[in-house]
């Protein structure tokens, strides 16, 4: 008996639907990878990259952890960004977090969950540093919307200080990063409007998100 039998019977059709609709699909794929996106964002499995962007295999290069996070010495995550930037040389990166997202919730009741306890401290550090913001929310589904868009900021400006994205500017390589918000409640994909292109200071553009995050929650 195989196991899981239907995931491979899925599979199958897939294929095969692919390859009706496009004779050229599997080869074209099988010859070159260029995508223009890397995102990086949560492994919750209701926020797949692909569909919720309509983007086929081949369009956007993906790394995923809980909480969406980037940590300085994470090599998982630097490899996949070194690799995306400097030998796929994509376009944009996009950090994007979701609401209603478990490792937010978790990092905010801070109640212990076993070693991923460590992981969640950088998203606590987050709430920390935007304690009066969180402190002055209403309940906890607000806190968690608003700690959600601020970990995203956060994040970007992180990638942003990473040695190869400070790099690819230097040399003049076109480098877009931007933080998004997802919702699962209706599907919809909102900018959080800090784009970074290594033209203007990071640090304006970042502090001008999250200004803008305190006005709609009611702060400043
Ligand atoms: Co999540």
């Amino acid at each position: 008996m195989k196991l899981l039998a239907p995931l491979f019977d899925a599979n199958r059709r897939w294929a095969a639907d692919a390859v009706s609709a496009d004779p050229e699909f599997f080869a074209r794929l099988e010859a070159i990878q260029a995508p223009q996106y890397l995102w990086i964002g949560c492994s919750d499995s209701r926020v797949p990259a692909n569909q919720i962007t309509g983007l086929k295999p081949g369009e956007v290069f993906v790394h995923r952890n809980v909480g969406n996070v980037v940590v300085h010495t994470d090599l998982n995550c630097l490899s996949v960004l070194q690799y995306a930037v400097d030998v796929l040389g994509i376009r944009h990166v996009m950090v994007v977090g979701h609401y209603g997202c478990g490792g937010i919730k978790a990092a905010l009741a801070g109640r212990s969950l076993g070693l991923i306890d460590n992981w969640l401290r950088h998203i606590q550090d987050v709430a920390e540093r935007h304690a009066d913001i969180l402190s002055a929310q209403p309940d906890d589904v607000a806190r968690e919307r608003c700690l959600s868009e601020l970990n995203v900021i956060e994040q970007v400006r992180n990638v942003a200080r990473t040695t190869l994205v400070g790099d690819a500017w230097r040399r003049g390589q076109p480098l877009a990063l931007h933080g998004w918000i997802y919702d699962l409640g209706d599907g919809q994909l909102r900018d959080l409007e800090v784009s970074l292109t290594g033209q203007a200071p990071p640090d304006a553009v970042v502090a001008a998100a999250l200004e803008a995050v305190r006005g709609r929650y009611g702060i400043g």
